[in-house]
């Protein structure tokens, strides 16, 4: 049966907590806005517990964003539920998100709970929420190594104390599209109260299986799938938002499922990502990455101008690479070029813009036409280097 897959970006919280990625408020802002450019239906806006300044940032999203669910981040206590409660509180649509870890690992290790504690606590805190908002996701944390039968009675109770949505985490990237569609597929004849939320999936990419995953649990019945621009999160990241929603859409065929997502928004998302976080997108990245429409043998390249189909599944415009016709050359200004480089998702200012300016000046003195691609180059030269 066909059904529109719910798109939660977590780019601002998991996705900042990758090493080497953090924002300030105003990049964060605009990333936000980028994302409701994009369409996605939930931006997981932050942690409000974390820091003063990722309070901040999650409630000016929520006072911002037109046209997407605002999400904080909680564990199961109450200052924590009460902390992202008043930061999501003026959003159209505000989330809260309260996780509580399930696996015996972590109630050993970790959390030193027992079971039944644990129950107690994740209906605790989902109850707790639900006196500040109805739109309320519980994680049973680490739920791809977590027993059936315990993680079948958490998600149980946690609908059954008023969660909307339930989220189940591959949080150490441990599971494989089989386990993962497995896991999905027993929580879905063995819940008897599943029909009452949305089943969600949050990958995280150790194996490299993360969309793999994700399609899996989609397969056997999740409604909502977290990710991250550029798949960005901790360790190796999250499930790619660019990468899954292509899937999504070049198979339709055989998943026949829909998202909301504008994809001709990816790559300028992506490139804006890129450029406030500092971190490269590789070059034969899906989707996105410079190299991923680019032909260099001559068999593909004879292919591809007696039809482009021959060799391409996906068409660049449909993800956001365009032809322009505006042609940027040494007589071009710095506002102009500012001003491309926004059009192509970048984000430039200050001293960053005077260095790429500088190298534009350059090479528009040796090219006689600077194409977006070059200024691409030149600023992914620049924004990998940093
Ligand atoms: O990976 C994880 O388990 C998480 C949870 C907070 C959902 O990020
Ligand atoms: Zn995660």
């Amino acid at each position: 049966m066909s059904r529109n897959i719910v798109i939660f970006d977590t780019t601002l919280r998991d996705g900042e907590q990758s090493p080497g990625a953090s924002m300030n408020l105003a990049e964060k802002l605009e990333v936000a806005q980028a994302l409701v450019d994009l369409k996605v239906d939930v931006i997981e806006a932050g942690f409000p517990i974390a820091s003063p300044g990722d309070f901040e940032a999650v409630q000016a999203i929520a006072r911002s964003v037109k046209g997407a669910a605002v999400c904080g981040l909680a564990r199961c206590n109450d200052k924590d539920i009460d902390r992202a409660a008043e930061a999501v509180k003026d959003a159209d649509d505000p989330r809260i998100h309260v996780f509580l870890a399930t696996s015996a690992i972590h109630r050993e290790f970790k959390l030193k709970m027992d079971k039944d504690e644990i129950i107690r606590r994740a209906v605790a805190g989902v109850e707790r929420a639900k006196g500040y908002t109805s739109n309320i996701e519980f994680s049973p944390e680490d739920a791809a190594r977590t027993e059936s039968d315990f993680l079948c009675k958490v998600v149980e109770a946690a609908i059954t104390a008023g969660a909307t949505t339930v989220n189940i985490p591959d949080t150490v990237g441990y599971a494989t599209p089989t386990h993962m569609g497995g896991v999905i597929r027993d929580l879905v004849n063995r819940v008897p109260n599943i029909d009452k939320a949305v089943i969600s999936v949050h990958c995280h990419n150790d194996l490299g299986l993360a969309v793999a995953n994700s399609l899996a649990a989609v397969e056997n019945g999740a409604g909502q799938i977290e990710c991250t621009i550029n798949g960005i999160g901790e360790r190796a990241g999250n499930c790619s938002l660019e990468e899954i929603t292509m899937a999504l859409k070049t198979r339709s065929d055989y998943y026949g499922h829909t998202t909301r997502v504008d994809t001709t928004r990816l790559v300028p998302t992506s490139r804006l990502v890129s450029s406030v976080t500092g971190l490269e997108v590789q070059r034969n990245k899906a989707i996105v990455g410079r190299n991923a429409f680019a032909h260099e043998s001559g068999i593909h390249q004879d292919g591809m101008l007696k039809n482009p189909t021959t060799y391409e599944i996906m068409r660049p415009e449909d993800v956001g690479f365009h032809k322009t016709d505006l042609v940027m050359g040494k007589h071009s200004g710095r506002a102009a070029l500012a001003d491309r480089a926004r059009a192509l998702g970048y984000h430039l200012e200050g001293e960053k813009l005077q260095e790429v300016f500088d190298a534009f000046k350059k090479l528009a003195d040796k090219k006689k036409e600077v194409y977006d691609s070059d200024i691409a180059a030149l600023i992914d030269k620049r924004v990998s280097s940093a």
